[in-house]
C-alpha cells in the first residue's frame, strides 16, 4: 500500500478561513484506489513553508506520493510549482501534460494550470490545481498510470512489458 501525504497550499485554508473541500477530495479518492493516506496539511502559500514540507516528507520517506492542491495559476501568490521545482531532483512531466490535455477538452481554463511534478529521493510529487473540480477530473486522469510508477520508483518492479 503506498503512501500518501496531501498537502494543501492555501492562505485561507492555513488560517481556519475556509473549509478544505480540495484535499478531502483527494483524501477520498486515493483511499478508495487503495493508497494508505498518512497526512494532510493545510500550508499558507508561502515558497519555504512548501518546499520544506515537500523536502521533509521526501527526505524522511514518510510518503511515497505527495500530492498537491493549488497554488498553481497566476495570482502573486500562487507559488506551489516553484516550491516544487525546488524540492525535486528529477523532473516528470507527463502527469501534468495529461492533466492539462485531457482537461482543456472540459475547460480553457485548464491551460492556466502551472501544477509541476517530480521525483525527491523516494517520493513523487504531483502539483494539482485547487478546485475540488478540478482535483477530481485531474486525479481521474493520471491514475491510470500512477501506481506503476511508483513501483519503478520504489524498485518493487523493474518490468514494464505488458502482460
Ligand atoms: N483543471 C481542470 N481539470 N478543471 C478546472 O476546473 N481550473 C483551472 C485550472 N485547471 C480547472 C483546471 C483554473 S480556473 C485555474 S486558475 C488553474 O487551474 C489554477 O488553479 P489553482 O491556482 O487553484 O491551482
Amino acid at each position: 500500500m503506498f503512501k500518501v501525504g496531501i498537502i494543501v497550499a492555501s492562505d485561507k485554508g492555513s488560517k481556519g478561513e475556509r473549509l478544505d473541500l480540495s484535499g478531502e477530495v483527494i483524501k477520498k479518492i486515493m483511499l478508495t484506489e487503495g493508497y494508505d493516506v498518512v497526512d494532510k496539511l493545510i500550508i499558507a502559500d508561502e515558497f519555504d513553508l512548501l518546499s520544506q514540507q515537500m523536502i521533509k516528507w521526501s527526505d524522511s520517506g514518510e510518503v511515497d506520493l505527495i500530492l498537491t492542491t493549488g497554488g498553481t495559476g497566476f495570482s502573486k501568490r500562487d507559488i506551489t510549482p516553484e516550491a516544487t521545482q525546488l524540492a525535486i531532483e528529477r523532473v516528470v512531466p507527463g502527469f501534468n501534460e495529461v492533466m492539462r490535455s485531457e482537461s482543456l477538452k472540459l475547460t480553457p481554463k485548464a491551460m492556466l494550470s502551472r501544477g509541476i511534478s517530480g521525483i525527491r529521493k523516494n517520493t513523487l510529487i504531483i502539483n494539482l490545481p485547487g478546485s475540488p473540480k478540478a482535483v477530481e477530473e485531474c486525479l481521474g486522469c493520471i491514475l491510470p498510470g500512477l501506481g506503476h510508477g511508483i513501483n519503478i520508483l520504489l524498485g518493487l518492479k523493474s518490468e514494464c512489458g505488458r502482460k
